[in-house]
């Protein structure tokens, strides 16, 4: 029975000094394990007559379940202080101010505009349209009244593709025109899109880019008129540039796909090589317009005789450096990180006349 009192108080000694798991499990080892202290003592149990047995074995289990349980009870210890340690180390103050700037994204101005633009035509009640910018001849010349060999072709350097087995070949779209062509197609009247995208032509120098982006409009119903586009044009000009009033003017043009066809201008000023919108004697042009052209109706399917309406269509870039101060086209394209954060704008924090 001595022996059992010494080993208890040896064990426990053992246990309370164990500084972490591994040191405990040893102990639990030298102890419980298959060739332990305690383990030894069971043994012997075997050569006793039976009084002192039942004793010996009581006193042996008691110590075994004791022993058991201080193993436990360290073992949650110094699991515990463990896990404090980790938490006082990689404590994080949360009420720190979050870091100046932190490489925060921009809005490019080329998506900042098409956002503007499209939220005012949207308030006129514009839907979105988009079309591919690989486009076929059809859609992109030949509905729009631009037959193969017309001169009008010349108008516009095109990026052609490699001829198709068919000996047709695809181009990148030269401008936004042929979304009209296949919302025509598509929809029927009455049809109000805007549609925003990219546009290319084989053209670079300090006002051209071979990739830019334009806009076009497009309203087809059967009473639509020249008015209606007049109306709306300067509506947008007006909230585009938040200005009261803006000075605008119509100068007949040429497109093979509108008769008539205008260009128009808003009024400015250049005094001391300032350029000011919306005053002044000055005048700047913004954008192609007219009527659709009877023919573009018919090549869609549409009878002229029932159908009408106009379309415009206008540069971003270009309405956008005016909006913005931006003096050079190219730098739009440049993937500068430092005229990014100069120009750009910051999320959720544009304000501007239709979302306020
Ligand atoms: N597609 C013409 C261009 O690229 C612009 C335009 C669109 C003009 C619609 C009139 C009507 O120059």
């Amino acid at each position: 029975m001595e022996n059992i009192e010494a080993l208890r108080e040896e064990v426990l000694a053992e246990v309370q000094k164990a500084v972490d798991l591994a040191a405990l499990e040893d102990i639990r080892i030298s102890a419980l394990g298959k060739k332990g202290r305690i383990t030894g003592l069971m043994k012997n149990l075997g050569k006793m007559d039976p009084d002192q047995r039942r004793e010996f074995g009581q006193a042996l289990n008691a110590l075994k379940d004791q022993v058991a349980s201080a193993l436990d009870m360290r073992k949650g210890d110094l699991e515990n202080a463990a896990l404090e340690a980790r938490l006082t180390g990689e404590r994080i103050d949360v009420t720190l101010p979050s870091r100046p700037d932190e490489s925060a994204g921009r809005i490019h101005p080329i998506s900042q505009t098409i956002d503007e633009i499209v939220s005012i035509f949207g308030e006129m009640g514009f839907a979105l349209a988009e079309g591919p910018d690989i486009e076929d001849d059809f859609h992109n010349f030949t509905a729009l009244n631009i037959p193969p060999e017309h001169p009008a072709r010349e108008m516009q350097d095109t990026f052609y593709l490699p001829e198709g087995e068919d000996g047709s070949r695809l181009v990148l779209r030269t401008h936004t025109s042929p979304v009209q062509i296949r919302t025509m197609q598509s929809k029927t009247p009455p049809i109000r899109i805007i549609a925003p995208g990219r546009t290319y032509r084989s053209d670079s120098d300090m006002t051209h880019t071979p990739m830019f982006h334009q806009v076009e409009g497009l309203v087809i119903d059967k009473k639509t008129h020249m008015g209606h586009l007049k109306g709306c044009l300067l509506e947008f000009v007006k909230t585009y540039f938040e200005l009261d009033e803006v000075p605008v003017r119509y100068r007949p043009s040429f497109f093979p796909f509108t008769e008539p066809s205008a260009e128009m201008d808003i009024g400015c000023s250049r005094k001391g090589g300032e350029l000011k919108i919306g005053a002044g004697d000055d005048w700047l042009e913004i954008l192609g317009c007219g009527m659709v052209h009877p023919r573009v109706l018919a090549a869609c399917g549409l009878d002229p005789e029932e159908y009408q309406g106009f379309a415009f269509g206008m540069g971003i870039e270009r309405i956008a450096m005016l909006k913005y101060g931006i003096p050079d086209l190219r730098t739009f394209f440049d993937t500068d990180l430092r005229w990014l954060k100069h120009y750009g704008f910051v999320p959720l924090d544009v304000p501007n006349m239709v979302r306020g």
